[in-house]
């Protein structure tokens, strides 16, 4: 049986940070209200000069460093990113020329939204387990300070901007044990980002985020406990054999709720939201790498990670690491 493991992980997050202070002079909000509400401290905002493209290149070179892998090694290029370069070429494509290798398959997953990473990491899982590849690098890198409305308080708190990058691998050793993702188009309109190529804008401020938060919330929390379920099932496992849940980082409460659900103490969750808010498909790895990074999460630990956004659309891994 072939499995795909982590092999490394990157990080990357923009300089500039924007705090709930710097906030409550941007929009009619305070500090306690979004903590209280969300758990969001602050967040990173790219400069002018980043793009999905400069940071996801960060923290893939990192990730490849991390994992002892030249760039030439690689066998495969998804980016999970609502916020992508150009509709095309791809930012994989981008960034594949700019690490100088060619040939791979290479492309964007851009409408997945915040369950983007789960949707690229599956893929690439089941290449890796099919033999097709043996190697590949998996992104999520997101801009969401440039996909939301500035004058609208109930958007511009949440988000922020930086990637995260793992590179997986075959392995006799197990690694990604399953993957599972879902969609419902019911819910099409709970979270969207609505603008449409050639056509007048049917959504006044198609361009920017629209959300339904208190919706979205109960779906969430629905979704979430019956994936759990399905994922738990479908390996035969107990709450108990979960060491780690890296979920998306999307509102305190939510992932209060989760870590309830499974029986898990709050410092057996990865969180990077009060620091860096909700980065879409790239929160996942972000707070993965992190944990791995300063020696939370190690070897030989069970890790459940968990993503849901527009469409809706989520699903979860488990990863013996
Ligand atoms: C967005 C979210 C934080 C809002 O929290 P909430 O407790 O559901 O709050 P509500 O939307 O019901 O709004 C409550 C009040 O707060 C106000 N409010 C909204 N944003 C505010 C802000 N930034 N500052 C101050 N008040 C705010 C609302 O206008 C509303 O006021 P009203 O009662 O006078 O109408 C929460 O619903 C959430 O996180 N949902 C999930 C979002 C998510 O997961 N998004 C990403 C998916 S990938």
């Amino acid at each position: 049986m072939i499995y795909s493991k982590i092999l490394g992980t990157g990080a990357y997050l923009p300089e500039k940070i924007l705090t709930n202070a710097d906030m409550e002079k941007i929009v009619d909000t305070t500090h306690d209200w979004i903590v209280e509400r969300t758990g969001i401290h602050q967040r990173h905002i790219a400069a002018e000069h980043e793009t999905a493209l400069t940071m996801a290149e960060k923290a893939s070179r990192q990730a490849m460093t991390d994992a002892g892998i030249t760039p030439a090694e690689i066998g495969m290029i998804i980016i999970a990113t609502t916020t992508p370069e150009k509709m095309f070429p791809s930012t994989a494509c981008l960034l594949q020329q700019r690490l100088g290798i060619a040939g791979c398959p290479a492309f964007d997953l851009n409408s997945t939204a915040c369950a983007g990473f789960m949707y690229a990491l599956s893929i690439a899982d089941q290449y890796i387990k099919s033999g097709a590849i043996k190697s590949a690098l998996v992104i999520g890198s997101e801009v969401m300070s440039r996909v939301v409305d500035w004058s609208d308080r109930t958007t511009c708190v949440l988000f922020g901007d930086g990637a995260g990058a793992v590179v997986i691998g075959a392995s006799q050793e197990p690694g990604v044990l399953s993957t599972h993702l879902h969609a419902d188009g019911t819910h099409k309109d709970v979270l969207s980002l609505p603008v449409s190529i050639g056509k007048p804008m049917d959504v006044e401020g198609a361009l920017y985020i629209q959300m339904t938060g208190n919706q979205l919330f109960k779906l969430a929390v629905n979704i979430l406990g019956d994936l759990f379920d399905e994922t738990l099932k479908a390996n035969g496992l107990k709450k108990s054999d979960i060491n780690w849940l890296v979920p998306h980082q999307a509102n305190i409460r939510i992932i209060q709720s989760m870590a309830k659900k499974l029986d898990l103490d709050m410092d057996q969750v990865a969180i990077t939201l009060p620091d860096q808010g909700n980065t879409s498909s790239a929160s996942i790895p972000l707070a993965l790498d992190k944990a791995i990074r300063d020696g939370r999460i190690k070897r030989g630990d069970m890790l459940l990670l968990e993503g849901f956004g527009g469409g809706l659309a989520w699903g979860s891994a488990l990863i013996k690491y």
